[in-house]
């Protein structure tokens, strides 16, 4: 049992660093948090128009996640790494030093499933993609592609990580449920548009 919760620690620790929020105030282009749809994700770093920060904020986003499942896998195993995927999940949606009002989550997801199951991963990003280029909705995409993920886990023989991620898509759809009603009514904010 502290082995488990030393691996949730160690994926809240690495998740929980905001870089979003910390990338645009490095660039002197203030809170993030005041910037159109107010989140700290790359969608939203890219309503500043800064394609490159907005890519570092994905990469950063994403590849701490990758990096608490790494460490945990090296340290604990395969079992713990699910833990510190949970764990980093929940860093970036409630992280401690932003008063528990972090991200969405579709980065972070990308970055666990790339340590956990790289082919999961990739059709993910496949469908993201796919979705993105043809709708221009990251919000649609990102709902559409987690929700797949279990399916294709269980598919790909993990039944556990299968388990995992439907607690993270979960997650991910309550904290996208504003962007739903917007796509829903026909008023959500496409890529790259100043919101
Ligand atoms: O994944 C974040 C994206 O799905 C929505 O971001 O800023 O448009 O709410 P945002």
């Amino acid at each position: 049992w502290l082995s488990v919760l030393s691996a949730l620690v160690l994926g809240y620790l690495f998740g929980s660093i905001p870089f979003g929020v910390i990338f645009t105030r490095m660039a002197g282009l203030g809170d993030v948090r005041k910037i159109g749809s107010g989140n700290i994700g790359a969608t939203n770093v890219l309503r500043t128009g800064r394609k490159g920060l907005a890519a570092a904020t994905l990469l950063g986003d994403a590849l701490k996640g990758t990096a608490a499942v790494l460490i945990a896998y090296y340290v604990w195993g395969a079992q713990l790494a699910t833990i510190a995927a949970l764990g980093a999940f929940l860093g970036h949606l409630f992280p401690v030093w932003l008063k528990f009002k972090g991200g969405k989550g579709v980065a972070t997801f990308i970055g666990v499933l790339i340590g956990l199951k790289p082919l999961a991963a990739l059709i993910f990003a496949a469908v993201w993609l796919g979705l993105a280029f043809t709708t221009r909705y990251s919000s649609l995409s990102a709902l559409v592609a987690s929700a797949a993920t279990p399916v294709v886990l269980w598919l790909l023989g993990e039944p556990g990580m299968a388990g995992m991620t439907v607690i993270l898509v979960a997650l991910l759809w309550w904290k996208h449920s504003e962007n739903i009603s917007r796509l829903l009514a026909g008023t959500e904010g496409k890529i790259g548009q100043k919101g």
